[in-house]
């Protein structure tokens, strides 16, 4: 078993599981007897959602996370998920498998400059994307997920100023979409920003009937060659409407174990980035597997806490967010 020390240098807790033990069995029993309830992004390993109680985008497993009546949330995500968990269920205790599952994009926006760049635009309404910490959360007016982000900048009067942040590309997405002109912090996602336009023109060319979809995060250049743009599950759900038979998919690869799942017929080419690695695997949510989420079930940590004067301020920002979707039925 690790001091907390280690179990902090570390991000989860290393400790031998027996070879026997069938872990999703396990994972299924601890659950009963804790009162847990497992929330997975789709971004996840295929086994982690394949367990999962829920699984879902940003939005999806927020509002999960507001009306769960369980005692434990073990958030199968990153960090800045597992925090909007806690400032909306603040009683319960929320587990994250491993506390070194971060986000580039949330590192991308420091409160702290974060600050002086908002006291620079005293009349403008911050919306801040939620892939952010729970500091910038409450530092903003309104949240928004790639789900919503178009309403929740509509729903704001035309004439109203708006600094909408920490991903630039989201924000200019929403920019073009809306009309609006929004002021930008120059924040991206790691995985996002990494496809290719070439190599995408490329594989299109071997695959001409292949729909090219696109999460909002990515780039400007690849977005204006996608066939359609949207959050994880409005992808989800196009691969399930649209008559194509392959689709070309430009987020992170875990959505694809979902989009097998629901078409078993039609095939899904992840995007090729712009060297060989394979970066559309996030390295973040990645960092969570099933051994670790039977061990932090097990054992009751690594736990997300967040300070109780961050989640009175960061809570007003979501819940506004939380109410313009239930209005737009989102
Ligand atoms: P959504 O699932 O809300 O589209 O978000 C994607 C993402 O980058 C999460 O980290
Ligand atoms: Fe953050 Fe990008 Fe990973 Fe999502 S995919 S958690 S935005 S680094």
């Amino acid at each position: 078993m690790d001091t907390l020390e280690e179990l902090n240098r570390k991000g989860f807790v290393d400790e031998k599981i027996d070879p026997t033990l069938d872990l999703f069995e396990e994972i299924e029993r601890l659950k009963k007897e804790k009162n847990a309830i497992i929330l997975a992004h789709y971004y996840q390993d295929p086994d982690i959602q394949d367990i999962a109680d829920y699984i879902g985008d940003s939005l999806g497993l927020s509002q999960e996370a507001a009306k769960t009546e369980a005692d434990v949330i073990v958030f199968a995500g990153v960090h800045f998920m597992a925090e909007t968990a806690k400032i909306l269920s603040p009683e319960k205790k929320v587990l994250l498998p491993d506390f070194k599952a971060g986000c580039s994009l949330a590192d991308s926006c420091p409160p702290h400059l974060f600050r002086k760049f908002k006291e620079k635009y005293p009349d403008h309404v911050v919306i801040t994307y939620v892939n952010c910490t729970a500091e910038l959360k409450a530092l903003s007016d309104i949240v928004c997920t790639s789900t919503n982000a178009v309403q929740i900048v509509e729903s704001l009067p035309k004439e109203q100023k708006i600094i909408f942040g920490p991903d630039k590309n989201l924000g200019a997405w929403v920019a073009k979409k809306t009309g609006r002109d929004l002021v930008l912090w120059n924040g991206a996602c790691m995985v996002h920003e990494i496809f290719s336009r070439e190599k995408i023109t490329k594989l299109r060319e071997r695959h001409p009937k292949a729909k090219f979809i696109a999460h909002p995060e990515c780039e400007e250049s690849v977005l204006q060659m996608a066939d359609y743009i949207g959050s994880t599950t409005g992808l989800l759900k196009y691969s399930m409407e649209n008559d194509a038979q392959e689709f070309i998919v430009a987020t992170e690869s875990g959505i694809i174990h979902q989009m097998e799942k629901a078409n078993p017929d039609k095939t899904f080419i992840p995007a090729p980035p712009n060297n060989n690695c394979a970066c559309n695997d996030c390295p973040y949510m990645k960092r969570n597997t099933l051994e670790k989420l039977y061990l932090c079930l097990k054992n009751g940590y690594p736990e997300v806490t967040v300070p109780e004067d961050i989640i009175i301020e960061a809570r007003k920002p979501i819940a506004r967010m939380l109410e313009i979707s239930a209005k737009m039925g989102l």
